[in-house]
C-alpha cells in the first residue's frame, strides 16, 4: 500500500528520525508539503527550504512565549494599540525608533512620568514585547514585587545571587515606583540593584511621582539622589502630562 506514492514504513521511518530530532513542526507538515510540491512542481531544494523555513518559525514562536512568560507581563500590550494621537505630548518618533531596540545595546534607560491612567505601563509593556521579539530576555516587576524579592533574598542570604540574576537580564521593567514609599533599608536594596546594571543593562521604569518628589519615595534625599543620577545618566525621560485614557473609557452619564 502506497501513501502519496511511498510505503508506510517510509512514513515511519521519517516520523520516527524526525522525532528523534525533535523536528516536531515538520513532522506535521512533510506529506501534506510534499502533494503541494507535487502539484506546484516545487524543486527537491524548495521544498527542503519550505520544511525548514517552518521548523524555524516554530522554534522562534515557542521561545517568544517562553519568554513571554518568564518576563511575567501584568497584560499584553502591544504599541500598534497605543493611540498616540490621545497622548500628543508623547513624542511618537522616539517610541517608535526605541522599540527598534538601540537603547538596549547603549545600555539606556527609559523612564516614563506621569499621572494615571496616560500610559506608562502600556508602552513599558509593549517595548518589553518588542525586546522579546528580537529574542532578548525580559522581566517585568511591579516596584513593590521587586522590593520584596530584594528584602527576601536579603533575610535569606541569597541577595548578591538574585542581584547577580536582575544584573544579566537584557531588559528590567520596575512599574508603579512611587506608589508605595520605601523604607530606609529597602531603598538601599533598590539602589544596590539600580548600581549594579549601571551602564551595563537597560531598565524602563514608570513613576507617578516627578523626580523632585523621589526623596519621598525612598525615604531619604541622598539615596534618591544616587538613584535619580545613574538612572538619568544615558536615559530618555518622557514626561508625559496629558489626560487619563481610563476616564476617555468612562462613558459619560445622559
Ligand atoms: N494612548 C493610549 N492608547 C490606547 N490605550 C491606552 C492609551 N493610554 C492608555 N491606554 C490604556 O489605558 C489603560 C491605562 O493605561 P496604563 O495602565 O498604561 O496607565 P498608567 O500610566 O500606567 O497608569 P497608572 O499610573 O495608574 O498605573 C490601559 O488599559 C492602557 O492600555
Ligand atoms: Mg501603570
Amino acid at each position: 500500500m502506497t501513501l502519496s506514492g511511498h510505503s508506510i514504513m517510509e512514513t515511519n521511518h521519517i516520523d520516527t528520525y524526525l522525532k528523534t530530532l525533535s523536528l516536531h513542526r515538520i513532522s506535521q507538515i512533510y506529506l501534506q508539503e510534499a502533494e503541494n510540491a507535487a502539484n506546484t512542481k516545487l524543486s527537491y531544494q524548495d521544498y527542503l527550504l519550505r520544511l525548514l523555513e517552518q521548523q524555524v518559525l516554530s522554534k522562534i514562536e515557542r521561545s517568544v512565549n517562553r519568554k513571554m512568560q518568564l518576563a511575567a507581563f501584568p497584560q499584553v500590550k502591544k504599541l500598534e494599540e497605543f493611540d498616540f494621537s490621545y497622548q500628543p505630548k508623547i513624542n511618537e518618533q522616539l517610541i517608535r525608533e526605541l522599540a527598534s531596540l538601540t537603547f538596549l545595546a547603549e545600555g539606556k534607560n527609559i523612564l516614563f512620568i506621569g499621572a494615571p491612567g496616560v500610559g506608562k505601563t502600556h508602552l513599558a509593556i509593549s517595548i518589553g514585547i518588542k525586546a522579546i521579539q528580537a529574542r532578548k530576555r525580559v522581566l517585568f516587576f511591579t516596584a513593590d514585587q521587586l522590593t520584596q524579592n530584594l528584602a527576601t533574598a536579603e533575610v535569606s542570604g541569597r541577595l548578591n545571587s538574585v542581584l547577580d540574576q536582575l544584573g544579566r537580564i537584557d531588559l528590567l521593567i520596575i512599574d508603579e515606583l512611587g506608589y508605595l514609599s520605601l523604607s530606609k533599608q529597602t531603598a538601599k536594596l533598590f539602589f544596590q540593584l539600580i548600581s549594579k546594571r549601571y551602564e551595563r543593562g537597560s531598565i524602563i521604569v514608570t513613576s507617578n511621582k516627578p523626580f523632585e518628589q523621589w526623596g519621598e519615595i525612598f525615604s531619604d534625599d541622598v539615596v534618591a539622589a544616587a538613584i535619580l543620577d545613574r538612572l538619568l545618566h544615558h536615559s530618555y525621560p518622557f514626561l508625559i502630562n496629558g489626560k487619563s485614557y481610563r476616564m476617555k473609557q468612562i462613558t459619560k452619564p445622559i
